[in-house]
């Protein structure tokens, strides 16, 4: 497939195109917990992969994603009422349950049958880690609930924040999998963050800004090594996971918590950003999560009430010249989610690929694309089961360490590369 072919299929998620179709066999990270906190919550809008659909929780606890638009005259289910029982359209009364089933409608006749033929769409939801999953493809085809190492965590050891990005997922996902801008664009960050800040890679990390690439596919996507010059005889290596089909896991900053990322689309042109900061061992300190909340790291303060950004497109970003004049941040930009946003943002909503020179940094961002396409091609062309729907694939970590000149990072840190209880975290 030539590469702008498979680039226009890969940015394309809605119903019935063949990404869209791909990514409907994950269960997608659509809400946070908190946004439908108990049985009988008021309902709430969300919308992945060109769908617009409604979050509610039933007197059961059950959860679901619904259409939401009313089958009868076409009101937004926002505005139904939660009865516990369903959620009721405000217009004329038709009620719906989790299942999508409309379950009454006073507007008819008593005696009337016509409920029974009306429906909405709906997908089932499970909460995990703090978030509410959907699963969005074909009956039948649900795999397991997601075995990621940050999902499985008690509350205490884990944080996760969304915000929306007006961008495509892609480009998105891409700037999550190069380890190379993290010695432009975040260098000045590296040691104010409280989460990057006093790690012995900063070192290295700031004094070759030209790591070399090596990227080996894993049995659920690609391990994506950098590595830079260290002390005489070592490489310091950076090992990035991509996890198909939007996870990464940014390789860790000494004992600081370690970060992951979930990019999700909403549409083509802006996508779900999840931030998870979490540690394997150890509940996250006061200090760790004050930053997370004002929007440091990973994160990024957002505008309350809302999943947008203080800083955003509108604003140019809050962008300080002057620090970045004098030096104290590379791009003038506060926070490293933020310069992220902001980067992966100012390319445009999709970013037009026949423009743009890669070079040797971007392989990893290379072998993603082909990674993705391929697996959603094979579901198209062979009906094959997509990739990385096992717990083997998901429980993995990123590292970061040290390893002797010569020696294959797949191989010197095989074992770090697992999640699990007794597995020591690789970090530098
Ligand atoms: S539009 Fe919903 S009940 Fe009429
Ligand atoms: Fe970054």
């Amino acid at each position: 497939m030539a590469d702008l072919d498979r680039i226009e299929t890969l940015v394309r998620t809605g119903p019935d195109t063949v990404m869209g179709n791909y990514l409907r066999r994950y269960w997608v990270p659509a809400l946070l917990e908190s946004e439908l906190p108990e049985a009988g919550s008021p309902p709430v809008r969300v919308k992945i992969m060109s769908e617009e659909l409604i979050g509610f929780r039933d007197e059961n606890n059950r959860i679901a994603l619904i259409q939401e638009w009313c089958p009868h005259r076409g009101a937004s289910l926002f505005f139904g009422r939660n009865e516990g029982e369903g959620l009721r359209c405000s217009f004329h009364g038709w009620m719906y349950d989790v299942s999508g089933q409309c379950i009454d409608m006073p507007s008819e006749p008593e005696q009337s049958r016509f409920r029974e033929r009306i429906s909405v769409i709906s997908y089932p939801c499970e909460v995990r880690g703090g978030i509410i999953w959907a699963y969005m493809g074909p009956q039948g085809q649900r795999p397991p609930l997601p075995e990621l190492e940050w999902s499985l965590l008690p509350e205490t050891h884990r944080y996760c924040s969304m915000r929306i990005q007006e961008s495509n997922y892609l480009q998105a996902l891409e700037g999550g999998i190069d380890s190379s801008h993290v010695s432009f664009l975040h260098r000045d960050d590296l040691e104010k963050e409280p989460l990057f800040m006093a790690a012995k890679g900063n070192q290295y990390l700031r004094a070759d800004t030209h790591p070399k690439f090596e990227v080996v596919e894993s049995s659920g996507g690609l391990l994506i090594g950098a590595r830079r010059e260290a002390e005489e005889g070592y490489y310091y290596w950076r090992i990035t996971q991509f996890i198909l089909p939007w996870f990464t896991l940014i390789p860790p900053f000494g004992d600081h918590a370690m970060g992951g990322h979930a990019w999700v689309p909403i549409d083509d042109e802006h996508c779900l950003v999840w931030s998870i900061n979490f540690h394997p061992s150890r509940p996250l300190t006061d200090h760790e999560i004050e930053g997370i909340k004002s929007g440091s790291g990973i994160h990024a303060a957002l505008v309350p009430g809302t999943h947008k950004t203080v800083a955003n497109k509108q604003n140019d970003y809050l962008v300080d010249r002057k620090a970045q004049r004098e030096k104290l941040s590379y791009s003038g930009i506060f926070g490293v989610g933020m310069q992220d946003s902001a980067m992966q943002e100012s390319i445009g909503p999709i970013q037009n690929r026949s423009r743009e020179h890669l070079g040797t940094s971007d392989v990893g961002i290379v072998m993603a694309r082909r990674r993705l396409a391929k697996a959603a091609i094979a579901l198209r062309d062979e009906n094959q089961k997509p990739p990385a729907l096992d717990a083997s694939s998901q429980k993995v970590r990123a590292a970061s360490l040290l390893l002797p000149k010569g020696q294959s990072f797949a191989q010197g840190a095989e074992e770090v590369l697992v999640a699990g209880p007794d597995v020591m975290v690789a970090t530098l």
